[in-house]
């Protein structure tokens, strides 16, 4: 068996995110292959455009959701601007899913805090649809999410959706100079934002998935509230090529973010030699 031959699917819907982000929802051509097919929130599969080459991404859409699956791009390299030129009905290949998961068992009985940035949000919306689809499981939720501008924002109609949900918190920024006349949300970056929301450490997990600025300074505003390195989860989904731990594309001292992440607690990022 060839563990690099990727699955065909099709492309069944394409949402245009904001001008350089799109998200595809996908469907197995192979119907007892789309049946069987399951995966966990957080691991993430290689796309491939034929001829063009392969592209790793997380897989976007959430595991309680079944018949699909969703990924969403930014414009960024030779593949995903093939991806940018295909249409619904469109082929392309799949592998996957590879890497670990978001810690959902221990995420049960406790607060969640999400908290992501521009297109970090998508593998967020993944364990944000999850738990939110056992939401008796979970005590409070509360997702953070930020962009540059609203027009960065991605998955807008779900934000809405989030929003009206009863026991659900949804505070939306987007950074200063970003917003527009009739912007109703917050404008701030999102580390002030965490640190005016103040989301309570005790039984709560947070999800933190951003640019690497955002990470670095929603860390220490986490830390003051309370949150030990154990109970903040972040995911890393830099630098892949095969997902396999076989091409040594993607590790980081001896850590291979494809095996043994993506999804790292922010005490083992600690543990990550400095390039990290
Ligand atoms: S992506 Fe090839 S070893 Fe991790």
């Amino acid at each position: 068996m060839n563990i690099y031959k990727p699955e065909l699917v099709r492309i069944v819907d394409i949402i245009e995110e904001t001008p350089d982000i799109r998200t595809f929802r996908l469907e197995f051509q192979d119907k007892e292959y789309q049946k069987n097919f399951s995966f966990l929130a957080g691991q993430f599969a290689e796309y491939s455009v034929f001829g063009e080459g392969e592209c790793t991404f997380c897989i976007a859409s959430a595991p309680t959701r079944s018949g699909y699956l969703e990924c969403s791009f930014k414009l960024a390299g030779k593949v995903t601007a093939a991806m940018q030129k295909l249409s619904i009905g469109d082929t392309m290949g799949l592998r996957g899913p590879y890497g670990n998961a978001f810690p959902i068992e221990e995420m049960k009985g406790k607060n969640v805090v999400f908290i992501a940035g521009g297109i970090g949000l998508a593998p967020v919306r993944c364990i944000i649809w999850n738990v939110l689809d056992l939401r008796d499981q979970f005590k409070d939720i509360t997702i953070i999410y930020g962009a540059r501008t609203v027009a960065d924002l991605v998955y807008k109609r779900e934000l809405e959706e989030w929003k009206q949900m009863p026991g659900v918190q949804t505070v939306i920024t987007v950074d200063p100079g970003g917003e527009t006349p009739d912007w109703k949300g917050e404008v701030g970056f999102v580390p002030t934002i965490v640190g005016k929301v103040a989301p309570k450490a005790e039984n709560t997990i947070a999800i933190v998935c951003g640019p690497p600025v955002m990470i670095k300074f929603t860390m220490p505003v986490l830390q003051k509230a309370g949150f030990s390195e154990d109970s903040i989860v972040t995911t890393l989904e830099n630098r892949m090529k095969c997902g396999l731990g076989k091409c040594g594309r993607c590790n980081i001292g001896n850590v291979y973010v494809c095996k043994d992440g993506p999804v790292f607690t922010y005490k083992q990022l600690q543990e990550l030699p400095e390039e990290y």
